[in-house]
């Protein structure tokens, strides 16, 4: 087993799609760039993908949006990772990130997370999963309530999958596929020969069928402790602002200072560190990063 495997991952964080269902907010700027409470929602995914150990990452959006992400994230270099961007024309579909992404892909294994799902907790599982990961696909399984909005994974005890459904009518279970996943370097010629479901898509969930036709799909239930969050429709965002709202005030710490998972990550050195924060406007954000400036 490759124990440096995070080397060879290389994360996508797919942040396109027409948003339409926050519309009218969306007709002012890009779905992933609403405040989620005090920060522009990629930073979440950005911060779990960071977490994660990785440190090259594509940014796919539309061409519309592209510039606002490139001006709102620029190189990464100023959190040591390097940020890329591609653009997705039409929202085609999840799977047509890994065409989008080929060149970016390479002969790497591929993190993809949806720009707009945020996960907070201990994020353990996901380094395990990373480092561990050596072919076929992990993904992730989480209760909840309404598991007809989501993709559906059922399980056998031992814990094999028995059936993956894309927002079936009537779930076969109530463990949800949350939109963060990984893939061995094969899952771009699974791509290229996905058809278009019938709402015309490259479905993610037929991606995650082919693995599991080769027996090479990994489902890892993850529970309590960790909380999925999406922020999908006005309230599920809404709801997501006052949860980072509620956590961050009891404990006076920062839910995904990118900076701050930068310098405790050793992604940038003290003195980085320390710039960066200087450069900021005056805000909570920045006082907030002050704190973390080491003492000479
Ligand atoms: O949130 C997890 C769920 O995400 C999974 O459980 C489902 O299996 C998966 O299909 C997906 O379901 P959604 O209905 O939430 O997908 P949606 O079409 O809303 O796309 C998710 C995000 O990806 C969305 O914020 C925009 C972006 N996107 C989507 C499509 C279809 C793109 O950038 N391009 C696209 O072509």
């Amino acid at each position: 087993m490759n124990h440096h495997n995070d080397q060879h991952f290389r994360g996508i964080i797919l942040a396109g799609g027409s948003g339409s269902r926050l519309y009218p907010m969306t007709q002012a700027f890009s779905k992933q760039l609403q405040p989620v409470y005090d920060k522009p929602m990629i930073y979440y995914p950005l911060s779990t993908l960071m977490m994660a150990g990785l440190r090259d990452i594509l940014i796919i959006t539309t061409p519309h949006d592209r510039a606002t992400f490139e001006r709102v994230l620029g190189s990464g270099e100023q959190w040591g990772i390097r940020l890329s961007y591609a653009e997705q024309d039409q929202p085609r579909g999840i799977a047509e990130a890994f065409l989008v992404g080929r060149e970016f892909i390479g002969d790497a294994s591929v993190c993809l997370m949806l720009g707009d799902n945020l996960l907070y907790g201990k994020l353990d599982f996901l380094r395990t999963a990373v480092r561990e990961h050596s072919h076929g696909a992990t993904v992730f399984g989480y209760p909840v309530q309404d598991p007809e909005r989501y993709g559906v994974v059922e399980l056998a005890n031992d814990g094999s999958v028995i059936s993956l459904e894309e927002k079936p009518a009537h779930p076969r279970s109530n463990l949800a596929v949350p939109g963060i996943y990984l893939y061995d370097n094969d899952v771009v010629g699974i791509a290229e020969t996905l058809e278009p479901s019938a709402r015309g898509e490259l479905e993610i969930t037929d991606v995650h069928k082919r693995y599991l036709e080769r027996g090479q799909l990994r489902v890892v239930p993850i529970g309590r402790g960790i909380a999925w969050l999406d922020t999908g429709t006005p309230e599920s965002l809404l709801e997501a602002g006052t949860f980072i709202h509620a956590i961050e005030k009891r404990q006076g710490l920062k839910i995904a200072c990118l900076e701050e998972i930068a310098l405790t990550s050793g992604f940038i050195t003290p003195e980085q560190y320390e710039r960066t924060v200087r450069s900021m406007p005056s805000s909570d954000y920045r006082r907030y990063a002050e704190m973390f400036i080491p003492k000479s």
